[in-house]
C-alpha cells in the first residue's frame, strides 16, 4: 500500500505508524534484529521490567554512559530518555543512535533552556559549570564537567575548595551536594517532576506503619524528604544498598522502575514505593520513561529510527565535559 503524505512527513520526523502482527514474538524479533544489525540495547532502571530484561546492559545514567563509551556495536538502541541517547551519540559520533520514542524527554532537561542558561551563566563570569547529565546537549556545550547522581560528589570535589561553581539544572541534587561538601554552588532552579512530588507527611505515616522498614531516597528528592532517609544515592547505589542491608523491608523514594531490579535481586524482601502528594496520579512513574514499550522498540530497530542527530559543532563541544566526567569517574 502506498504511503500517504502525512505518513511520509511523520516518518521523516521519526514517527512510524505501523501495525504489528499480534502473532509476532516481539522479544525474539528484537533479539534477531539485534544480531542482524550488530546493535546493543542499553536500558535505564526506570523503564518497564520487560525492557530492562531484554537489554544487553541495564543501569543508571553513569553506567549507561560508560557502557556507551566502550561498545563496539554499530548501532546503539537507547531505551531511556532523550538526553541519555544524546549523550551516547556525543560519545559515539560515528555510530547510529536510535531510541523508541523521540518524545521521551525529561522535566529536568526541559527546565534549563540553553538561551536562558546562557544568560544566567553570563551573570557569573568567574564560575565553572557542573551540569547534571539530565540536560540537553546544548547545555552540555556550556559546561566544564558533566556529572550524574552516582559521581556528583566526586566531580564537585575534583575542583579546588575555593573554585566558584554553578550547578545545573537540578537544584535538589545541587543542594544535597552543597550540604555534604560544605560548598555553596550557585544553583539553577530546576527539578524532576517525579522526585519533587513525594509527600513528607505521607512518608512519615508510612514509616510509622512499617517501623521495620528502611527509607531510602534518590538525591533528586527535595531536602525534607532526604532528611528522613537512611540511605541517599543514585539508582545503582539504592539497588546495592537493599542487597547489602539486613533489613527486609524498604520504602523507596525514586521512580518505580527500579523496583523491578530490587524485586528480582531480593525476592525475599519487600519494597514499598514512597507516597506522593497526589494520590490520584501514578506520580512515581516517569511518564517520559514509560513512553518506551516493546512494540516501539521493535519498530525503531526495524526501521533504525527515530535517530539522534546532532551537529558536529554541538558534538565537539559537548564531548569535552562528558569525557572529563568519564575520566574522573574511572
Ligand atoms: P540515575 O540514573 O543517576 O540514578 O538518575 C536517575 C534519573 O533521574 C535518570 O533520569
Ligand atoms: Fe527526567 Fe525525572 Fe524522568 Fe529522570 S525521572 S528522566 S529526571 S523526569
Amino acid at each position: 500500500m502506498e504511503k500517504t503524505l502525512v505518513q511520509e512527513m511523520l516518518e521523516e520526523k521519526g514517527f512510524i505508524d505501523e501495525k504489528i502482527d499480534p502473532q509476532l514474538k516481539l522479544v525474539d524479533e528484537i533479539n534477531r534484529l539485534k544480531k542482524e544489525k550488530n546493535a546493543v540495547i542499553l536500558s535505564h532502571f526506570y523503564v518497564e521490567g520487560e525492557l530492562q530484561d531484554i537489554a544487553d546492559y541495564v543501569g543508571d545514567s553513569l553506567g549507561l554512559a560508560q557502557e556507551a563509551a566502550k561498545t563496539d556495536a554499530d548501532m546503539i538502541v537507547f531505551v531511556g530518555v532523550h538526553f541519555m541517547a544524546e549523550t551516547a551519540k556525543i560519545i559515539n559520533p560515528s555510530k547510529k543512535v536510535i531510541l523508541p520514542d523521540l518524545k521521551a524527554g525529561c522535566s529536568l532537561a526541559e527546565s534549563a533552556p540553553a538561551e536562558k542558561f546562557a544568560a544566567f551563566k553570563a551573570k557569573y563570569p568567574d564560575h565553572k559549570v557542573i551540569s547534571y547529565i539530565n540536560c540537553t546537549a546544548d547545555l552540555k556545550t556550556m559546561t566544564d564537567v558533566v556529572c550524574t547522581s552516582s559521581n556528583a560528589e566526586k566531580i564537585v570535589q575534583s575542583f579546588p575548595a575555593d573554585e566558584k561553581l554553578i550547578f545545573a539544572p537540578d537544584k535538589n541534587l545541587g543542594n544535597y551536594i552543597n550540604s555534604i561538601t560544605g560548598r555553596s554552588m550557585v544553583l539553577w532552579d530546576g527539578a524532576c517532576m517525579v522526585h519533587e512530588e513525594y509527600s513528607v507527611e505521607k512518608i512519615i505515616d508510612l514509616m510509622d506503619q512499617h517501623p521495620d522498614a528502611e527509607f531510602i531516597a534518590h538525591p533528586e528528592c527535595e531536602q525534607p524528604v532526604l532528611l528522613l532517609a537512611k540511605h541517599i544515592g543514585s539508582t545503582t547505589s539504592l539497588l546495592n544498598y537493599v542487597q547489602k542491608s539486613d533489613a527486609k523491608k524498604f520504602i523507596v523514594a525514586t521512580e518505580s522502575g527500579i523496583l523491578h531490579q530490587m524485586n528480582k535481586s531480593c525476592p525475599d524482601k519487600i519494597f514499598i514505593p514512597a507516597p506522593s502528594n497526589d494520590s490520584t496520579c501514578a506520580c512515581n512513574d516517569c511518564s517520559y520513561m514509560k513512553l518506551n514499550n516493546l512494540q516501539k522498540l521493535y519498530i525503531c530497530m526495524k526501521h533504525e529510527q527515530p535517530e539522534v542527530i546532532l551537529s558536529d559543532e554541538v558534538i565537539e563541544k559537548a564531548q569535552v565535559p562528558i569525557i572529563r566526567m568519564l575520566e574522573i569517574s574511572k
